[in-house]
């Protein structure tokens, strides 16, 4: 009885610290021979090569590696644009895609130019996000509460050098309510501001809010030009729930969809499934401790 409490414990803790070790993303040091990172990229770095490689990395890698390398794929995997992947030389990053380790699969089939390209891409990942210097603007909200309507609407602009507002025409701005997990756009699907530098959108009635009616609403930019920071403000408008239903439409998820049975399983049943593990490794603590004390 004694043993075999103890393998339960041993084999829990061993799946409790690799589920968190993958969770962290890390990986075991991945080293590679020093013959083979001193070899040079054997393609030259073109504006066609990385579009090449741009092509080759979304169809192979973005699936783990993520569109903008960052390891946040659909599946779990390594950080591409870290200090630590682009500190390595092309040489170690080809034999690492070429040899693949683990998870990772190996693309020794893929034609060499190809790997090369997409070391290439690798690179660009990083080298064009920091040419990107965005321009500052600035946001403002204004809630109008007629009678047979709420509308919300927000004006983008940037400051000129005397001190005036400049709107900004033609960006894209959404009109979001922050929901738990993203954000829920008002307007279904993309809109531009005006020449005024305005969008707006009709708050919806029956919008779920928390137990006492709020909902924080906001407004935020997306453009490759202009960067502002995102501006929010609380208001009673929500429709009144007892309780947060959180299978009601629109209450926890951003899309304007009722969340699907299976997340709703999955993300229950992960907080259940931890609760449960934190309490049997208790418990069998507490026997192996009882058990210690008995003999
Ligand atoms: C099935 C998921 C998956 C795919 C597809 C995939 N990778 Fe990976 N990749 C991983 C995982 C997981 C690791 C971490 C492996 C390890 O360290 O044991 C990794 C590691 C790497 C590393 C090493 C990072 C380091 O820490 O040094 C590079 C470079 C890399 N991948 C590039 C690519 C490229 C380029 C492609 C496409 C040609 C690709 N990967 C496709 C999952 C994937």
């Amino acid at each position: 009885m004694k043993i075999k409490a103890k393998y339960i414990l041993v084999i829990t803790l061993i799946v409790f610290n690799a589920a968190i070790m993958l969770s962290a993303g890390q990986f075991p040091v991945w080293d590679v021979p020093e013959e083979v990172s001193s070899v040079e990229n054997a393609v030259e770095s073109t504006k066609k090569s990385i579009e090449n490689g741009r092509a080759h990395y979304n169809l192979l890698c973005a699936s783990c590696h993520g569109t903008i390398g960052d390891g946040n794929g659909v599946q779990l995997s390594a950080n591409l644009i870290s200090d630590e992947v682009q500190a390595q030389t092309d040489g170690a990053l080809y034999y690492k895609i070429r040899q693949g380790r683990d998870l990772m699969p190996g693309f020794s089939t893929l034609p060499e130019t190809q790997i090369w390209e997409v070391v290439h891409y690798l690179r660009s990942l990083v080298s064009s996000k920091e040419e990107i210097i965005k321009k500052p603007a600035k946001i403002e909200l204004k809630l109008i509460d007629q009678d047979s309507m709420r509308i919300i609407q927000a004006v983008a602009f940037s400051i000129s050098e005397d001190g005036s507002k400049i709107p900004l025409a033609d960006v894209k701005l959404d009109i979001i309510v922050l929901r738990m997990f993203g954000n829920l756009n008002l307007n279904n699907g993309p809109v531009y501001t005006d020449e005024q530098g305005m969008v707006s959108a009709v708050f919806p009635d029956d919008l779920p809010a928390d137990t006492a009616g709020f909902v924080v609403v906001g407004a935020q930019l997306d453009n490759p030009e202009w960067e502002a920071e995102m501006v929010s403000q609380k208001i009673d408008w929500g429709a009144e729930w007892e309780y947060i239903d959180i299978t009601k439409k629109r209450s926890l998820w951003a899309v304007g969809k009722l969340a699907p049975w299976w997340v709703l399983v999955s993300f229950l049943g992960a907080i259940g499934a931890a609760w449960l593990l934190i309490v049997f490794v208790m418990l069998e603590l507490k026997k192996i401790n009882k058990a210690g004390k008995a003999s």
